[in-house]
């Protein structure tokens, strides 16, 4: 580990915001990037809504760079619920990042002005932020270019794309306007009023009206530096009381030192989205991140079923899903597991889904009656579920453990196995679920 502090420069907490970097060599580790955004940067335009993950006010882009692939991962996070220690080594992109009255705006910015999608502007910033991560996503895809001054998504994406934003008082048809406009196939007559045109103008010279926006020249949401930095980035643990185990190994000898005593009130932490649903009222003296530990963050898959780490966000746990669906040979485990893909997509918002794990999820509902929609689902396929303590591994039911007692703080959450369901010749299944709201 000592290797891997070195590489970080001390283990110090390094990132970049809009390019610019940001060394941070001692903060509380309870400061959201929020916080730290709108107080010690000039990059103001996150706002603090509802501070629980509900509004998109405060939404912001993060990159992450994979050396092994040579990519760079590009999603949205609520900066109000996100701690500050979580992102080293990621690069943070806001809407001032996007383009600015010296340099010039983005389309994203002139289309919001023109199709009068923004009032008091207080909802705009999170809105353009979460659509640029939809336009940066599409972008990348395969598949045919776009006619000029379009992107690669189409409508029913670029309306899907701010469906975690809300907005109190523009409403929603201009902004949805603004974004479609963007879309390969919109019918450019089906957007509303603006500046851009007078009435009566036809169809194409409407498209030539629109401030241009050309697909293949992208903003770069992660600046070289940070390449360099690679993904071996840890913190200094004993400076930031930020643990960031790589091993279980190693999980077990912080839980056995540092959690459950009297001395210390430790937090076990994947993406800090439960605040959003339990305030915390008292500070934490360290933080243990479970996000480094490979068996907590990978997906198998094998003939016996889908086996999904807890620190696996649900939005990956969706792709997994969808993607084992497409390739099983069972009908059954086919219709379910594209099923339960489903259904987790109602879960949140596309930016709390993006960090929210599977296992924080589980964890919640069983320490705290959190009424879960991936329990709820997970129960009915008889989903296993893997917990390490300081000297045990076990695998239970899924039923078992939310009928055990509430989980004591040494106890963590591995994975869960979503089986395989295989067809019996004398019965058909039937597999549907519900969401009140
Ligand atoms: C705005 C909003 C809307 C939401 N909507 C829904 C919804 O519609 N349906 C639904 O089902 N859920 C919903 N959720 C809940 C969401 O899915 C959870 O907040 C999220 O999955 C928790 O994951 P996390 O990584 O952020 O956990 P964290 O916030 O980091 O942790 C949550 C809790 O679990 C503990 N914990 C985390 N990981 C483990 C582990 N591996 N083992 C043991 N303990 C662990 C932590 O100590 C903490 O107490 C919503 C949340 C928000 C903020
Ligand atoms: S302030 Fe509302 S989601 Fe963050
Ligand atoms: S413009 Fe006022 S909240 Fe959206």
């Amino acid at each position: 580990m000592e290797d891997r502090e070195r590489k970080m420069g001390g283990g110090n907490l390094v990132f970049a915001v809009n390019g610019q970097r940001f060394e941070v060599t001692s903060i509380d580790p309870s400061t959201s990037l929020l916080e730290f955004l709108r107080s010690q940067t000039r990059f103001k335009s996150v706002k603090l809504g509802c501070g629980e993950g509900g509004c998109g006010a405060c939404v912001v882009l993060l990159s992450k760079y994979d050396p092994v692939r040579d990519q760079v991962e590009d999603y949205t996070v609520n900066s109000c619920l996100t701690l500050l220690c979580s992102i080293n080594g990621c690069s943070i992109t806001t809407t001032e990042g996007l383009g600015n009255s010296k340099e010039g705006f983005h389309a994203i910015h002139q289309r919001f002005a023109g199709f009068h999608a923004s009032q008091c502007g207080f909802c705009t910033p999170g809105m353009c932020v979460s659509f640029f991560s939809a336009l940066v996503n599409a972008e990348k895809r395969n598949g045919p270019d776009p006619p000029p001054g379009f992107s690669k998504l189409s409508v029913s994406e670029a309306e899907k794309a701010i469906a975690g934003n809300l907005c109190r008082c523009t409403g929603y048809r201009p902004i949805v306007d603004a974004c479609k406009s963007f879309a390969g196939d919109v019918d450019i007559e089906d957007l509303g009023l603006n500046s851009f045109w007078p009435k009566g103008e036809s169809k194409e010279n409407k498209v030539n009206k629109l401030p241009s926006y050309d697909f293949s020249r992208q903003i770069s949401t992660f600046p070289e530096f940070l390449k360099d930095l690679k993904s071996t980035v840890l913190l200094d643990s004993e400076r930031y009381s930020w643990y960031s185990p790589v091993s279980i190994r190693e999980l077990q000898g912080l839980l056995e030192s540092k959690v459950g005593n009297d001395m210390t009130r430790a937090k076990i932490i994947v993406s800090n989205t439960g605040t959003g649903y339990y305030k915390e009222l008292a500070p934490y003296d360290i933080y243990i991140d479970l996000r480094n530990i490979p068996e907590l963050s990978m997906v198998k898959r094998d003939s016996t079923g889908v086996q999904i780490g807890a620190a696996v966000p649900i939005t990956k746990a969706i792709v997994e899903l969808k993607d084992s669906s497409k390739t099983i040979m069972y009908d059954d485990a086919k219709m379910l597991w594209g099923k339960i893909a489903d259904h987790f997509e109602k879960i949140a918002s596309g930016s709390v889904r993006n960090s929210a794990s599977i296992g924080g999820n589980l964890a919640m509902a069983q320490r705290s009656g959190f009424p879960s929609d991936i329990a709820t689902v997970l129960l009915a396929v008889d989903a296993l579920v893997e917990i390490v303590t300081v000297s045990k591994w076990e695998t239970i039911t899924l039923e078992e453990f939310l009928e055990r007692p509430p989980l004591d703080s040494r106890s963590i959450i591995v994975s869960v196995m979503v089986p395989t369901w295989k067809q019996e010749s004398h019965c058909k299944l039937m597999f549907k679920t519900y969401r009140a709201a």
